[in-house]
C-alpha cells in the first residue's frame, strides 16, 4: 500500500511541475526573448528587403527551420547558433508570437 501510494503522489507531482512549466509563458518575457530577433529580422519580424520576415508566418513551418537549425539539418551562415541557444519551448512561444505579429 505504501510504496504504490508514494509512486502516485510522486506522478502527480511531475504531472503538476510538467504542466506548470508549460502554462505559465509570461508573454513579456516572449516579447523579450522575440526582441532578440529583430536586429536580423526587424522590429516585430517585419524585416527590411534582403532579410527574412518572421511576422505573420506560419508557426509550424518556423519551427519547424528552428529545430532544423538546431539539429544541422538545414544550412546556415547564423540561425544554427542562435537556434542552439533556446530551449524547445522557447522557441514554440517565439515563433507563436511572431506568427500572431501582423505582416
Ligand atoms: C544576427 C542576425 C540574426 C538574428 C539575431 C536572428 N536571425 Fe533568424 N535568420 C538570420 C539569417 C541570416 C537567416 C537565414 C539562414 C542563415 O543563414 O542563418 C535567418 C533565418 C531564420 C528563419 C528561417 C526563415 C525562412 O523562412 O527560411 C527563422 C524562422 C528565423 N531565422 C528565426 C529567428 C528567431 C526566432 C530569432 C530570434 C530568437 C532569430 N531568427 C534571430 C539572421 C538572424
Amino acid at each position: 500500500m505504501k510504496p504504490s501510494l508514494f509512486t502516485g503522489l510522486a506522478a502527480a507531482a511531475l504531472c503538476l511541475a510538467a504542466g506548470a512549466a508549460h502554462a505559465q509563458v509570461d508573454p513579456l518575457q516572449v516579447r523579450s526573448w522575440a526582441a532578440a530577433c529583430a536586429s536580423c529580422h526587424g522590429t516585430n519580424g517585419k524585416a527590411q528587403p534582403g532579410n527574412e520576415p518572421l511576422a505573420g508566418q506560419n508557426k509550424d513551418e518556423m519551427m519547424k527551420k528552428l529545430m532544423d537549425f538546431k539539429s544541422g539539418a538545414k544550412p546556415a551562415t547564423i540561425m544554427h547558433q542562435l537556434a542552439k541557444g533556446y530551449t524547445d519551448e522557447q522557441l514554440a512561444a517565439i515563433t507563436a508570437w511572431f506568427a500572431a505579429q501582423k505582416k
